[in-house]
């Protein structure tokens, strides 16, 4: 089974610190590490790791960082051939404050990912036919995730959109993609409120009925320790967390969505499906770090049977 990821490629640039600062504070880390990451590159390991045949598609910078991520991607056994390689930007990097809590904040500088050339696009053109799935985020070049979707959708592949970081200006993928996986945050694009309770279930359900209903793509909502919220034949059903002590909330999202493109694509059912990228994330905030943190099948399928 063949996924494709197209997506940022990104150095994260990692501190721990007990509390992350206010505006106008400054405070000391107790850790620093550059560590692989970005949404798409994330979604990648994850799916390989879990046993998927996988192909990046993306762009990096001709320098340090875009060389050490390439190489992190191809020990991993990723094929980066799609991967190009942009001369006029530096590879993304992400500044990423992680505090005890577990709860990070990030500043994206996407660089050579937002980078637009003949070259970017055509690989994307050339890639994206042939997979079983495509998975897509929002660190690239939106019109790009609309190429490479209509194409997928043409081919009769799955796309699975985690429309993350969330953005107010583009919903029109909804209409294409067949699943969407935005936690609660993202979500409120998608519908005319302004944020959403999560401790009141029943409103969740009825928010994904309605997304259900008004776009194509079937959603699958991710609301951390509450579990998840997705529609299985017209059911809004919910799966619930394992419950864990988090450490490290970055690159969660992209363990579940990775994990639920490799659950889809060999055919499990949904709620199946769900349940598997369930364990996935809650295995990988478990650790610290993004693509470092991602699961094996191993892992995810010895604890899935007592959960
Ligand atoms: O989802 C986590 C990722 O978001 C990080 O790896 C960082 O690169 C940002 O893109």
């Amino acid at each position: 089974m063949e996924i494709a990821v197209l997506g940022s490629l990104n150095m994260d640039l990692v501190t721990n610190v007990p509390t992350l600062p206010k505006i106008g504070e400054t405070v000391a880390g107790s850790s620093f590490e550059n560590t692989p990451g970005g949404k798409g590159a994330n979604q990648a390991v994850a799916a390989k790791r879990l046993g998927a045949s996988v192909s990046m598609i993306g762009q990096v910078g001709d320098d340090i960082y875009g060389m050490e991520l390439l190489n992190y991607l191809r020990a991993e056994g990723i094929s980066v051939e799609n991967v190009s390689i942009s001369h006029s930007t530096h590879t993304g990097v992400a500044l990423i404050g992680v505090e005890d809590s577990g709860l990070n904040s990030i500043i994206a500088v996407y660089g050579a990912n937002m980078d637009e050339s003949a070259a970017y696009e055509e690989s994307i053109r050339q890639a994206v036919v042939g997979a079983d799935v495509l998975l897509l985020q929002n660190e690239i070049p939106y019109r790009y995730n609309v190429i490479a979707a209509e194409m997928a959708r043409k081919n009769n592949s799955v796309v699975i959109w985690d429309p993350a970081p969330v953005r107010g200006d583009a919903l029109d993928l909804a209409y294409i993609a067949t699943f969407i996986t935005p936690n609660e945050h993202e979500i409120v694009p998608f519908i005319d409120e302004s944020e959403v309770i999560v401790d009141d279930i029943q409103s969740v359900f009825d928010i994904s009925l309605r997304i259900n209903e008004t776009f194509s793509a079937s959603p699958i909502i991710t609301l951390g320790e509450k579990g998840v919220v997705f529609v299985d034949e017209g059911v809004p059903l919910l799966q619930r967390a394992r419950s864990v002590v988090s450490v490290d909330s970055v690159a969660a999202g992209d363990a579940f969505s990775g994990a639920l493109a490799v659950g889809i694509g060999e055919g499990m059912t949904l709620p199946e499906a769900v349940r598997f990228a369930c364990v996935a994330g809650s295995i990988c905030v478990q650790r610290r770090g993004a693509q470092v943190s991602m699961p094996t099948r191993e892992e995810v399928d010895s604890l899935l049977l007592g959960f």
